[in-house]
């Protein structure tokens, strides 16, 4: 008997795939052959995406202002948002981008973590070894330096990174970049 619960046609051959890579103002995204890109995930335009990196259902990287340059091990996960104005936009190596996060500023260094929900606005810079907390809101413009903890509402810059935290940062992408491998290998 029909399950009455399952309305899907998931894993058929008669399902639809859908390719949500697109093309806009001639501009057509590049993606390194290793990186990971969900079925579910949005990019369009002048989007470049690195080595190994990897972006999660649901996020969208839409670069139709300003071109975005994403390096080696970056990882943008399910429901966030980036994108930027004309200046463009360049995200370093090994960056965690959580879940639900925005971002819409101009530069992200390396070794970076955006934790879950994190908004960070237009034309901010943030240095390399820096953890922005889960919630914070970035005022426009704010330069934040290397090695900071920012936290808050409007995010509040500490220079709080060592220790543990820096430990993390190191090899923030690490864990990522091996699901991203499995992922891309089972064809999720
Ligand atoms: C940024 C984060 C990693 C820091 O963790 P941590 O180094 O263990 O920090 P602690 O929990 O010891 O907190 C340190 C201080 O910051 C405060 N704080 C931590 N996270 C905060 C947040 N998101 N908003 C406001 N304050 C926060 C704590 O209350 C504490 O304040 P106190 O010193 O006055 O007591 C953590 O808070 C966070 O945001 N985790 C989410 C991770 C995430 O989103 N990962 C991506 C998905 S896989």
């Amino acid at each position: 008997m029909r399950n009455p619960l399952y309305c899907g046609r998931q894993n058929t051959t008669a399902a639809r795939k859908v390719n949500l890579i697109k093309s806009i103002f001639g501009k057509t995204p590049r993606i390194a052959e290793s990186a990971y890109i969900s079925d579910a995930a949005v990019i369009i335009g002048d989007v470049e995406i690195g080595e190994e990196s990897s972006v999660w259902p649901c996020a969208v990287i839409r670069g139709d202002d300003g071109p975005i340059r994403i390096g080696r091990e970056v990882h943008i996960q399910d429901n966030s948002v980036v994108h930027c104005g004309n200046g463009g936009l360049e995200i370093g190596t090994k960056v965690n981008i959580g879940h639900g996060v925005v971002v819409h500023c101009r530069r992200i260094g390396n070794n970076v973590l955006i934790a879950n929900n994190a908004t960070i606005l237009d034309d901010v810079e943030i240095g390399n070894f820096c953890m922005v907390a889960a919630g914070a809101v970035v005022p426009p413009r704010t330069k934040v330096p290397d090695y900071s903890f920012v936290v808050g509402v409007p995010a509040e810059i500490k220079p709080e990174i060592h220790g543990q935290r820096l430990e993390y940062l190191k090899e923030a992408g690490a864990h990522y970049t091996w699901k991203a491998k499995e992922y891309k290998k089972a064809g999720v």
